[in-house]
């Protein structure tokens, strides 16, 4: 057994590269071909049912306006019911047919089913169920104090798309619906000071693909990995807000310029509607899948030389509770140390909004 694997290990590879070689050109044709015929069927969404979670900022907000350009009925949540206020009312400018509001935090399974209860019983449906609540974070694993932020850090960027999933299941499969989810680059590219967020984004991508075979036929999934792409995540989230649970500023070592987040959005949406897969943006990025099989050393080192290593860091401790005075220099933004999570959280007014 062993000897078949060292052969096949060393026959398979090459091998299927040159098929692929061959097979490159026609597979690419198939696609622009699938792609066309999609664009030109692509799913209308007027008075169709739409939820999307994380809708209070950043690539969620500009989700919601693409469907409300397209004439949809949104419901948005978030746990900042102020600004989905703000939102809904871009929204119903924007075309949108009815946007009802709800605050909730999805990390909790009573939470969602509230909100996809409420949609069906004020709209009778749910068509589309776009999930991008997420959290991000600048530290190095070992520079944790408070191991509290490691379940948080799971619980919404995992869990938080899992629970709106499980609970709006059964409704999008009356619909032939679709669930859309933002997944990151990061899931199968990590970088150093986020490995909590690439583990979550790794695990969301394997979850949608094996729920992907489950339901294919009766629900689309459509998993978007992108790159950078300016919000409240990358200017750096800020949650201090009442409630809020933690204060992390986000900082990066090596700026990147950012995308605009309506362009993804857009594509986003044109492409759940269309039924693809999946959205890359940008798209060159899929050539470091490359690397990451065949070469996984070229990588390391490039990451190596472009990012800052651990040794010689200069970053923020923001968020790990590690004092500046132990020698790692000073931080390039500061916050408070994070506090200890709540067991349970809720918003401070957990209440609906339902505006016309
Ligand atoms: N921006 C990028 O460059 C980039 C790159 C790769 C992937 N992504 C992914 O794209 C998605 C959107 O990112 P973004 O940049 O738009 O992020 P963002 O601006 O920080 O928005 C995150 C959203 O999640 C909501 N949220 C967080 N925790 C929640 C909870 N427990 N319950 C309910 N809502 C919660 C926040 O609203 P409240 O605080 O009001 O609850 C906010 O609306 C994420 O999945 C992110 O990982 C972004």
């Amino acid at each position: 057994m062993d000897l078949l694997n060292s052969v096949l290990n060393w026959v398979v590879p090459p091998a299927s590269l040159v098929m692929m070689a061959f097979a490159w050109p026609a597979l690419t044709f198939i696609t622009g071909c699938e792609w066309l015929y999609n664009t030109f069927n692509s799913e209308p969404m007027e008075d169709k049912v739409v939820i999307i979670t994380g809708a209070s900022s950043g690539i969620g907000e500009q989700i919601a306006y693409e469907y409300a350009k397209r004439g949809a009925k949104l419901v948005l949540v978030a746990r900042r019911d102020n600004r989905l206020r703000l939102i809904s009312e871009n929204a119903r400018h924007m075309g949108a047919k009815h946007v009802m509001i709800v605050a909730a935090d999805v990390v909790k399974e009573e939470e969602c089913r509230r909100f996809v209860n409420e949609t069906i019983n004020f709209y009778g449906r749910v068509d589309h169920l776009v999930n991008t609540v997420s959290l991000g974070h600048t530290f190095y694993f070992e520079e944790v104090t408070d191991t509290t932020v490691f379940p948080h850090l799971l619980d919404i960027n995992f869990w938080g798309n899992v629970y709106p999933t499980y609970v709006a299941l059964p409704h999008l499969r009356q619909t032939n619906g679709k669930i859309i989810v933002n997944a990151s680059v990061e899931s199968w590219l990590p970088l150093p000071r986020m490995s909590l967020y690439a583990a979550a984004k790794a695990a969301l991508v394997n979850f949608y693909e094996t729920l992907r075979l489950e339901v294919d036929h009766e629900v689309g999934i459509t998993i978007a990995t992108h790159g950078w792409i300016g919000s409240e995540l990358t200017r750096g989230k800020f949650m201090v807000e009442e409630g809020a649970e933690m204060q992390w500023k986000e900082e990066r070592e090596v700026h990147v310029t950012g995308g605009p987040v309506d362009d993804f959005a857009r594509l986003i949406v044109a492409g759940a509607c269309r039924g693809d897969a999946y959205v890359k943006y940008p798209s060159w990025y899929d050539i470091f899948l490359l690397y990451r099989v065949f070469a996984p050393k070229v990588l390391n080192w490039t990451f190596r030389l472009i990012l800052p290593t651990h040794g010689g860091r200069r970053t923020s401790l923001v968020g790990t509770g590690r004092p500046i005075s132990e020698g790692y220099g000073r931080p390039l933004f500061e916050g408070s140390p994070p506090r200890k999570l709540p067991s349970t959280f809720a918003p401070q007014s957990p209440q609906q909004l339902k505006m016309e």
